[in-house]
């Protein structure tokens, strides 16, 4: 991706953009560092130049298996320090997340816990708290509340952040990434969405709004009840996965479908999985199950001893993430997220959460204030 890419991504991030010429006055994060392990893509490239703009260091890793080449070399020219290089080998990443902590930021912004995790494992003086992301890293950092004690604000849990990115973003993007990695059609193909949050919601009506046929599998029975209203199959799992063209998962939870699930699928079934974690779809054990051959990048087939082929998309990582051109969530979408995590971090940096807001959602009132800007600054009314 080229640096012109890079702006035009930037530049489109009208929220980000107003904050940071903000923030060269005000300068909220003088004097402090902040750490962070996120995707490391254009969008993340504004934020972390929007915290800069504040004074802050930014110390910096990506997530496992996203990191863009051409986003880190930018990042870097400009200053922030980028720590490893693009992995998909937990061990590396966990020693790129000691990286960032050796810099003893006073501040963390965390994308699935990975952080804050480690932080716990190695405490130090200083750390005033932070933010996180994702709702898989919400479970994880609720999990060890009490050892926390610091004040971490859940973007994830911010309506705008479910509506905005994780309904309508994510959606759209996993099935931009459907068709960007098959070049398949979606009219009448038969296509299981595994979860029905806020995540599940928008793939499963995006590939509806396609003419596909889709099946929703939900454990919880009121999301699975909302699913069935909303017009959706909510039917037997096994009759589900013995038509499925398509199969996608998004519950945030390990495990969902597994090797032992093969004799079920149908040949030709493609398998996505847009969860944070690769532990949705047991990709390595279902290509360790037959011989593999790449069907393009970022698809690979296995063909199983019957002859049955099953083509899995990313070695089952983040699917929005992987493969050509990775676009991930649009560029609104994640401008929006992105102004409540800079006014998050900022609230930290004033001492205006305290620690009784230890994995607390977005306050109200920054939810209210990033929602006005968004409707003044992009969609132009007052
Ligand atoms: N790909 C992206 O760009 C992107 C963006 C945001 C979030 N995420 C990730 O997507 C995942 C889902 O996020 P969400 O916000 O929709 O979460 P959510 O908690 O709103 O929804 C998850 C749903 O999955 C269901 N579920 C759990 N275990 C299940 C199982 N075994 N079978 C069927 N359903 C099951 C839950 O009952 C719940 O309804 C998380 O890992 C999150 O971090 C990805």
């Amino acid at each position: 991706m080229s640096a012109e890419r890079i702006e035009w991504v930037i530049s489109s991030c009208k929220l980000l953009s107003q904050i940071g010429e903000e923030f060269d006055g005000t300068m909220p994060f003088e004097g402090l560092t902040i750490g962070t392990a996120i995707h490391l893509e254009p969008k993340t490239a504004a934020l972390l130049l929007t915290l800069q703009r504040g004074g802050a260091h930014v110390v910096s890793t990506g997530n496992l298996n996203s990191t863009q080449p051409a986003t880190v070399a930018y990042l870097r020219d400009r200053g922030i320090q980028v720590i490893g290089e693009p992995t998909a080998d937990p061990v590396a990443h966990a020693e790129d997340l000691r990286g960032v902590l050796e810099a003893r930021p006073q501040l963390i912004l965390d994308n699935g816990g990975d952080l804050f995790t480690q932080y716990l494992l190695e405490p130090y003086e200083g750390l005033l708290g932070g933010t996180e992301e994702t709702t898989s890293g919400r479970d994880r950092l609720a999990a060890v509340r009490d050892q926390l004690q610091l004040p971490v604000l859940v973007i994830n849990d911010s309506p705008i952040k479910q509506f905005a990115e994780n309904t309508h973003a994510v959606g759209q993007s996993v099935f931009e990434s459907y068709m960007r990695l098959t070049n398949r059609s979606t009219q009448g193909k038969r296509v299981i969405v595994f979860g029905y949050g806020s995540c599940g919601r928008g793939v499963a009506a995006n590939f509806r709004n396609a003419y596909a046929q889709v099946t929703v599998l939900e454990a919880d029975p009121v999301q699975r009840l909302e699913a069935c209203l909303d017009g959706f199959d909510v039917s037997d799992r096994a009759d589900a996965l013995a038509a499925a063209d398509v199969i996608v998962t998004v519950t945030g939870a390990p495990g969902i479908l597994l090797a032992a699930d093969l004799p079920a699928l149908r040949d030709g079934v493609i398998l996505m999985n847009a969860g944070h974690f690769p532990h949705e779809i047991e990709a390595e054990a279902i290509l360790a199950a037959g011989s593999v051959t790449t069907a393009g990048p970022g698809l690979e087939t296995v063909t199983l001893a019957d002859g049955r082929r099953i083509h899995v998309a990313g070695r089952g990582h983040m699917v929005n993430l992987s493969g050509p051109s990775p676009l991930g969530n649009s560029i609104e979408s994640m401008d929006l997220g992105f102004a409540l995590q800079s006014r998050c971090l900022e609230a930290i940096a004033r001492g205006q959460a305290d620690a009784a807001s230890v994995v607390v959602p977005v306050p109200k009132a920054i939810d209210d204030a990033v929602a006005g800007a968004y409707l003044r600054e992009v969609v132009g009314v007052g």
